[in-house]
C-alpha cells in the first residue's frame, strides 16, 4: 500500500515537470511568434497612418498611433533571455549585450507616436513629422538590433 503512494508520488511528479517542460518550450515559441505579429501589426498600422495623413485624416489616425505605442510597451516584455534563437527570429544577439539601450529605444518609440499624435493637430509638414517621430524610429533600432532580411 505504501509502495504504491510512493509510486503514485513519482508519477504525479513526474507528469508535473514534464508539463511544465512542454509549457516552456511552447512559451518561447508563442513569445518569438508574439514580438513577430507586433511588429508586423504596428507595420501596417503605420502604412495605415501614412495613408490617412496624406488625406489630412487627422482623428482617424490617431488611435492607430495610441495601438503602436502600446504595442512597443508591450514588446519591452517579448525578449527574454531564453528567446534568442528559433522560429526564424531577426532578433540579433546585440538585444541582449545592450539590453539597455535596446529597451531605451524602444520606450523612446513608444513615447514618440504619442508625441506624434499631438503634434499633427499643429504641425505644417505632416509627412516630415512622421519621418521624424516614426519611420526613424524603426530603422534606428533595426540597424543595430534586427538581422537583414
Ligand atoms: C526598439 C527596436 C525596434 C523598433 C523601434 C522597431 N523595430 Fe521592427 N523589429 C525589431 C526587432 C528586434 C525585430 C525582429 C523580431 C524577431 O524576429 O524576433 C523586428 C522585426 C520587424 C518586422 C518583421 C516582423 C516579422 O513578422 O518577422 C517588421 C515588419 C518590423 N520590425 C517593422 C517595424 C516598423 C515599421 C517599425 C517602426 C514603425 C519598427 N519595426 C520599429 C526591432 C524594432
Amino acid at each position: 500500500m505504501i509502495q504504491n503512494i510512493k509510486i503514485i508520488k513519482a508519477l504525479i511528479i513526474v507528469f508535473s515537470l514534464s508539463s511544465t517542460f512542454s509549457a516552456n518550450a511552447q512559451s518561447v515559441e508563442e513569445i518569438i511568434k508574439g514580438r513577430k505579429a507586433m511588429f508586423s501589426e504596428n507595420y501596417q498600422n503605420a502604412k495605415k497612418i501614412a495613408i490617412l495623413l496624406k488625406s489630412k485624416k487627422i482623428e482617424e489616425a490617431k488611435p492607430l498611433m495610441k495601438k503602436i505605442s502600446e504595442n512597443y510597451k508591450k514588446l519591452l516584455d517579448y525578449f527574454p533571455e531564453n528567446t534568442k534563437e528559433g522560429f526564424k527570429t531577426e532578433a540579433l544577439p546585440s538585444i541582449w549585450e545592450s539590453k539597455d539601450e535596446f529597451n531605451a529605444l524602444m520606450q523612446k518609440a513608444s513615447d514618440d507616436m504619442i508625441k506624434l499624435a499631438k503634434a499633427i493637430e499643429t504641425a505644417d509638414d505632416l509627412k516630415k513629422v512622421q519621418k521624424e517621430l516614426m519611420w526613424s524610429n524603426c530603422s534606428a533600432c533595426h540597424s543595430k538590433f534586427r538581422a537583414p532580411h
